[in-house]
């Protein structure tokens, strides 16, 4: 292959990551919307390096003509939880969409790997649209939780230093902190309803504020400004009371108002409302 044709290679690959970072992105943006816990915490991707492609080539003894079929991790995503269940959750999600077909997985959960790599893998089928028409290319999708995260990147940080050879003390380390890791997570399972409930709630404050914002706003268009004010001033006196169920009440008090201005201004408007405007 000649070397200017690795751009051109890499292409769609890219255009895999972007795409579906944004999707996943979405995914978590709809959950919380909707005041739900979001299984997906944080998303990443990239695209591996022509330097680290031509070193796996070598090392699996992969031809040029037969890259794009054995190299699976060309575009890699990188799904990030909060919590061990949520990983599960987020394998469904997947397999129920119709932009990737699943073709292989790899539960380093169930058995984690000898070092203490611990994470879900996932191999799909995906399709960027290009200039050129459909392509469709592997990606490697990796689910774990930011304790396994946490324990990786440095593992992999330490491989890097040591160069693929761990001295003994540093594996015996890395087992002993794998070990904390798993700890960690299921620790955190354990008050997961608690974390989950008290998100909820949060996310659900900051969604009402937001519409309380807007429905103000919209008051404007209907009534006067010094009306609006009022308005405004008693929405920040029950902001600072920090309850839920106050919001609540001032959003549907909001709701009154907006019916009644509304029905005012029809009463004014409309030209045989019989009060002579
Ligand atoms: P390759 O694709 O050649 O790496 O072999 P494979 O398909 O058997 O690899 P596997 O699915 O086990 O791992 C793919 C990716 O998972 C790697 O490129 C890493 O990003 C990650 N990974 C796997 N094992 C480890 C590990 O022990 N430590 C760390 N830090 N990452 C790992
Ligand atoms: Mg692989």
């Amino acid at each position: 292959m000649e070397i200017q044709l690795w751009k051109e290679l890499l292409q769609p690959y890219e255009q895999a990551v972007t795409e579906l970072t944004a999707k996943f992105n979405c995914l978590r943006d709809e959950f919380r919307k909707n005041n739900q816990h979001s299984p997906i915490e944080t998303v990443s991707g990239r695209v591996k390096t022509v330097t680290s492609i031509l070193e796996k080539m070598q090392k699996k003894g992969i031809d040029f003509d037969r890259l794009e079929e054995e190299i699976e991790d060309i575009a890699g995503i990188r799904i990030i939880c909060q919590f061990v269940e949520d990983i599960e959750k987020v394998t469904v999600l997947i397999r129920r969409r119709y932009d990737m077909v699943v073709i292989e997985k790899k539960d380093y959960l169930a058995n984690h790997k000898s070092s203490g790599y611990r994470s879900y893998h996932m191999i799909v089928w995906y399709t960027v649209e290009t200039i050129n028409g459909p392509k469709q290319i592997h990606v490697e999708i990796q689910i774990r939780t930011m304790a396994m995260n946490f324990w990786a990147t440095t593992e992999h940080s330490l491989q890097y230093k040591y160069k693929g050879v761990l001295p003994q003390h540093v594996s015996k380390q890395l087992e002993v902190i794998a070990d904390s890791v798993y700890q960690l997570d299921t620790q955190m399972s354990r008050v997961r309803s608690e974390i989950i409930d008290a998100e909820n709630h949060s996310e659900t404050r900051t969604n009402l504020i937001r519409d309380i914002v807007t429905r103000i706003e919209n008051l404007y268009k209907v009534t006067s400004h010094r009306e609006v004010e009022k308005i405004q001033d008693e929405f920040y006196r029950i902001f600072k009371m920090n309850d839920i169920d106050e919001l609540k009440r001032f959003q549907r008090h909001l709701d009154v108002l907006a019916e009644g201005f509304r029905a005012q201004s029809v009463d004014y408007t409309t030209p045989d409302s019989g009060n002579g405007v």
